[in-house]
């Protein structure tokens, strides 16, 4: 049975991962930062900005596979208004968060000699965003990071997906005026709809399965085409 380590698994897309790999026979911990009591799943509440929690998860445990879905958006339309907390904030907890948890997932794996798995989850606003800049550049800095220890550790097999708009919390109550901008979205997305959590979890799954044992270090669009060129 492979032990999965999910980060941010108490909400949305983590959640979904959660129930995937459950259903898939895998032994599954959930990590966030809100108490969660009556969840489904094994829990443990850790803030990934602080680095002496997150040692303190990876100390006891030994897992086979990591999926880094923790992240925040921002609060403000303006970048240039962000307070330099928030900027802090925003690539503590979705950079350097997936950077510390990485890290001391490769260490584990090494000392144990077990052949890992990683899933980081970036964002197709990964290639630039013109409303959310330093959540953008939070991401890209996750699909280098990962491009760059698939390369480096053999034993690893790291890999990145990048969803496009998902109905979760995230895009329904932490992106200002969300709602305004579902009718262009899905006008300019192939597939015409948002996309779901199952669409990302399914993606993990074959991931986490045989079928993807020559799959490293690349990234998965999962966005219904949103960002295929429009001419
Ligand atoms: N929804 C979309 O359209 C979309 C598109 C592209 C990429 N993504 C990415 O997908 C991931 C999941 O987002 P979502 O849409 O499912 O939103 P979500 O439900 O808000 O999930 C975010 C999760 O991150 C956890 N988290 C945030 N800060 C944390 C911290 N300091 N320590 C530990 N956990 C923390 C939250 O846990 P708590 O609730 O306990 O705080 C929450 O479970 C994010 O990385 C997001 O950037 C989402």
């Amino acid at each position: 049975m492979k032990k999965v380590l999910i980060i941010g698994g108490g909400s949305g897309i983590g959640l979904e991962i959660a129930k995937t790999l459950d259903s898939n026979n895998c032994d599954v911990t959930c990590v966030g930062r809100k108490d969660r009591n009556n969840f489904d799943y094994n829990y443990v509440k850790c803030d990934v900005s602080k680095s002496e929690e997150v040692i303190k998860l990876f100390s006891d445990n030994v897992y086979d596979v990591l999926v880094y879905c923790a992240g925040i958006i921002s609060s403000e339309e303006e970048s240039h208004n962000y307070s330099e907390d928030e900027v802090n904030s925003i690539i503590d907890i979705n950079l350097k968060g997936c950077i510390r948890c990485n890290q001391l997932f490769i260490d584990k794996c090494l000392e144990n000699s077990i052949s890992g798995k990683i899933i980081n989850i970036s964002s197709i606003s990964n290639r630039g965003s013109k409303y959310f800049p330093i959540y953008a550049s939070s991401k890209a800095g996750i699909l280098t990071y990962t491009k760059s220890i698939a390369s480096r550790y053999e034993n690893i097999k790291a890999n990145v997906i990048s969803p496009g708009v998902i109905k979760t919390d995230m895009s329904y109550h932490e992106t200002p005026n969300f709602d305004d901008y579902i009718p262009s979205i899905i006008e300019n997305t192939p597939a015409k709809r948002l996309g779901n959590t199952t669409d990302i979890a399914n993606m993990v799954e074959y991931l986490l399965s045989d079928k993807a044992d020559f799959i490293t270090g690349q990234e998965f669009v999962i966005d219904g085409g949103y960002t295929l060129p429009k001419e």
